[in-house]
């Protein structure tokens, strides 16, 4: 959550740091702001509850300077407003700062710097931060060390990046536990909190640790730990691709992401696949077949739409493997203290490999000797640091809040580590043969699904309109489509607000059938497998209650039981999964569009959560 950039060298900063937070915006979107320290050494700040590019707009004539720092955020500390907003400064605005993070003893700071007499203009946890920094530089401190002594009074988590109008040319940066990377140009430096923001400009990178600060000039930098002992760090190059923030024609970037897929499944079994063997090729597991063999189980970790790719990820192990394997919020696990055996592979899933929750989990089991694999989309990124090895889905940068193509890709990218390690073990040439084919074949499956567009977001527009009655919807299904109904349900809640519930069809006469009705629609998922006669018992229970069913399915289902259907191609059943959420994206992007709502920025959320 929330984005930090900063510039030092010889362009004009503002520029710079408008178009590196613009690359940033997809990690909060509440509110903006830049400032600039001039070579004679005046602050100048703007910062608004406005997007970037409209910030960008209204920047003043002459907001000139050499160094500066910027910021897009996600609010933790006091709502989105124009005081809020980042950069924060002290009285005399001599120090500006921006953060990402949440400072766990502001209020007890806030205390103790209101003894001093300061007035606070903002409820934010970071003015304090300012404020003691000013406190010390005023005593004498240069910035590197009024900083230092700042954090050493600070409890919680900051990305930082603090400018000082008596040392102009100086970016004093630190982190611990939000993600900070310095970018090294031609006698220019970059920061942020994701290498996207400044790629275009060089792919030298430094990736900072926790408890790390870093002096910036234009002619470089210099890394200290805790201790203030110097840490010299080497860049080293990232491989990433410039990310183009154009939605390529597309209304969205979540319609482009959407239909993207295709591409991006086809990368993410690129010179995976072995048709000789039968099997598929990892390389970055770090994780040979007689080691693999002494696992006794696996435990999937992630938080949301990770969290539940995790879930299909575990059937699939569990189906094609025959390997015990569960998926766990990674948000809760750390917390309850978890056993952690040698025989256990842990396996982390996230998207932009930056989640918080997930990261802690990560370093939980490796503090206490557990191996973890990652399943990350982003290369490079703080969890794909922290695991033993891994997959990467190679799906493509997601821009959109809302994950689709890494949802999909992360359950391909489990596909083949199921049929990888089922190969290990137990399953047959001929089985592992057939999982190949259907894998080969799903991104022209997709390109199908996707055809149907038009009449999907046609239902879409009329069961968001069913919604306004009943302000609810239900999703189930049955073991292999119940991962996919949550998945469905999350995705519909974060971009339309309509509010979702997802219950295995199973136990809807436990409970939740007595909120069945005709004004509470169901999005049922129902394969054509082993419980499809249980299935159809299921909608029609729903019927004679009047509820409106919508299928999604392999074949039309009877209109007595579901009034509409969207019919999707068959693949090896384990691999449902992949096919059946394509509809449903669609389904939740158009219910959104036909609300009017901001599709690609919904309401209080953000990309990456990097907060706790
Ligand atoms: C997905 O649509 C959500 N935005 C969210 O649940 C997301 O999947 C979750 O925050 C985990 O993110 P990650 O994959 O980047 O770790």
């Amino acid at each position: 959550m929330c984005g930090i950039v900063a510039y030092v060298g010889p362009q004009d900063a503002a520029p710079v740091l408008l178009e590196g937070l613009q690359r940033l915006e997809y990690r909060g979107y509440d509110s903006a702001g830049v400032a600039v320290v001039t070579r004679s050494g005046a602050l100048k700040v703007h910062k608004a509850k406005l997007r970037v590019a409209e910030l960008a707009a209204s920047l003043p004539a002459r907001f000139k300077g050499t160094s500066g720092i910027g910021h897009t955020r996600w609010a933790t500390h006091g709502e989105p407003n124009d005081v809020n907003a980042h950069p924060h400064t002290d009285t005399a605005e001599r120090i500006a700062v921006v953060h990402n993070g949440v400072i766990e003893n502001a209020d007890e700071l806030r205390a103790a710097l209101a003894a001093d007499g300061v007035e606070f203009r903002s409820q934010t946890d970071t003015e304090v931060l300012a404020h003691l920094v000013a406190q010390y530089a005023e005593r004498g401190a240069g910035l590197e060390e009024a900083v230092r002594s700042t954090l050493r009074r600070v409890v919680g988590t900051y990305g930082i990046a603090v400018v000082d109008v008596s040392e102009p040319g100086v970016v004093v940066v630190a982190r611990n536990g939000s993600p900070l990377v310095l970018g090294v140009g031609e006698k220019e430096m970059f920061v942020a909190s994701d290498v996207t923001a400044f790629v275009a400009y060089t792919r030298q990178v430094v990736h900072l640790e926790d408890g790390e600060l870093a002096v910036v000039r234009a002619s470089g930098y210099r890394t200290f730990n805790e201790e203030a002992r110097a840490t010299h760090r080497t860049p080293s190059e990232v491989d990433m691709e410039v990310v183009e923030f154009d939605t390529a024609g597309h209304a969205h970037f979540l319609a482009k992401e959407i239909h993207e897929q295709p591409d991006a499944v086809e990368r993410t079994l690129r010179g995976r696949l072995d048709r000789r063997f039968a099997t598929a090729h990892l390389g970055g597991l770090n994780l040979g077949a007689r080691e693999l063999r002494e696992v006794r189980r696996i435990k999937i970790l992630g938080c949301g739409s990770a969290y539940y790719a995790g879930e299909i990820g575990a059937q699939l192990i569990e189906d094609l493997a025959r390997m015990p394997a569960s998926s766990e919020p990674a948000s809760e696990f750390r917390y309850r203290n978890p056993v952690i055996e040698s025989d256990t592979l842990y396996i982390a899933v996230s998207q932009s490999g930056e989640t918080y929750d997930t990261l802690a989990a990560v370093k939980e089991v490796k503090r206490k000797g557990g191996r973890v694999l990652g399943v990350v989309n982003s290369v490079g990124s703080a969890i794909a640091r922290e695991c033993d090895g891994g997959v990467y889905l190679h799906a493509g940068p997601e821009v959109s809040v809302a994950s689709t193509k890494a949802f999909t890709s992360t359950i391909v990218a489990f596909a083949l580590l199921a049929l990888h390690f089922g190969r290990i073990q137990d399953l047959s040439p001929a089985a592992g043969g057939r999982l190949v084919e259907a894998l080969d074949a799903l991104p022209g499956q997709i390109r199908e699904i996707l055809a149907q567009e038009e009449r999907i977001a046609a239902l879409a527009a009329e069961y968001a309109s069913e919604h306004a009655k009943s302000g609810s919807m239900m999703f189930i299904g049955r073991v292999r489509g119940f991962p996919v109904a949550r998945e469905a349900a999350q995705k519909l809640k974060e971009i339309s607000y309509i509010h979702a519930e997802a219950y295995p069809a199973s136990e809807l006469k436990h409970g939740p059938l007595a909120l069945i009705g005709p004004e509470l629609p169901t999005v049922a998922v129902v394969p054509d497998d082993e419980l499809f006669d249980k299935n159809l018992t299921t909608l029609g229970e729903i019927r004679t209650r009047a509820g409106r069913v919508l299928a999604v399915a392999h074949r039309e289902i009877d209109p007595a039981l579901a009034e509409h259907t969207v019919v999707v191609p068959k693949s090896e059943p384990v691999l449902d999964a992949v096919l059946l959420n394509i509809p449903l994206q669609l389904f939740a992007y158009h219910a959104a569009l036909a609300l009017g709502r901001d599709v690609d920025r919904p309401r209080n959320l953000a990309k990456s959560v990097t907060v706790e």
